[in-house]
């Protein structure tokens, strides 16, 4: 598991301040090669403290928001003003208060059934990567957030064989019950995350601890979700509070 960087901090407080240094320096340097800085979010409360401190000096001014395109690997099927929306997080941290020209932003759409919203989002990922003459059928993301539950999910791609679909699809619905949290939902897959240029995991809490040491010392089971994200060029650094990291050597 050379390819695999893990990182510890003190708290989500450290881990956040990294992060978003990180975030900076990758969407300068996309910017400045491609023009443009392609960045998917998560959901979950780990990255909510970064996208608080994004919109904050010195981050707020120096975070190209102009060229930034927002994309999610995942979303919870409510609509995007419901609590539990992931667009929703995004847009009350960080959409209301920086400049990032509407149609850089692309939401799943949460409010349809998650079937045609999964099916919505490949199409106007393809769509995307057409207009822009990328050589493989969907983005190459420039950065990857992502968390991972306490049961090895991550995104909406929840433990168990890896389906069919999951295997050949760039996005899928999925039905899976995890702390109350919407049920229905729809997901990237690791057809589209694993092309990333870079990846991110940010995990933090003593409940995620076991997981973390499984799928990072262990020949991990395919069976758990985080363990199928594995770039086939980019970087991919795991951030963890020391609660996480407390089981690795
Ligand atoms: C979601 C997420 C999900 C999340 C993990 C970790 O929509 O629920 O994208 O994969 O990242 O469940 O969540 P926490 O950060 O709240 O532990």
């Amino acid at each position: 598991m050379a390819e695999i960087e893990y990182k510890r901090f003190v708290d989500l407080v450290e881990l956040s301040d990294y992060a978003a240094r990180l975030c900076l320096v990758q969407a300068e340097e996309a910017v400045a090669q491609r023009g443009r800085f392609l960045w998917v979010l998560s959901g979950g409360g780990t990255p909510q403290r970064l996208y608080e401190q994004l919109v904050q000096p010195p981050y707020r001014e120096r975070m190209p928001w102009e060229q930034t395109f927002f994309f999610w690997g995942d979303e919870r099927a409510v609509p995007p003003e419901a609590e539990g929306s992931n667009y929703r997080q995004v847009k009350l941290a960080i959409l209301d208060k920086v400049p990032v020209p509407a149609s850089q932003i692309y939401r799943i759409q949460g409010e349809l059934p998650a079937h045609l919203a999964a099916a919505d989002y490949a199409a106007q990922l393809h769509s995307l990567a057409q207009v822009w003459g990328e050589e493989s059928p969907f983005p190459t993301f420039d950065l990857v957030l992502l968390g991972m539950g306490e049961d090895g999910h991550t995104a909406s791609l929840f433990p168990g064989s890896v389906s069919q679909a999951e295997r050949t699809q760039p996005t899928i619905a999925v039905t899976a019950h995890y702390q109350n949290r919407p049920a229905q939902r729809v997901s990237l897959t690791p057809l589209l995350f694993n092309q990333a240029r870079q990846i991110l995991f940010l995990v933090a809490g003593a409940n995620k601890a076991e997981m973390v040491a499984q799928i990072l010392t262990e020949q991990a089971s395919e069976d758990l979700p985080a363990s199928r994200i594995r770039l086939t060029n980019g970087q991919l650094t795991w951030l963890l509070d020391q609660a996480a990291a407390r089981l690795l050597p």
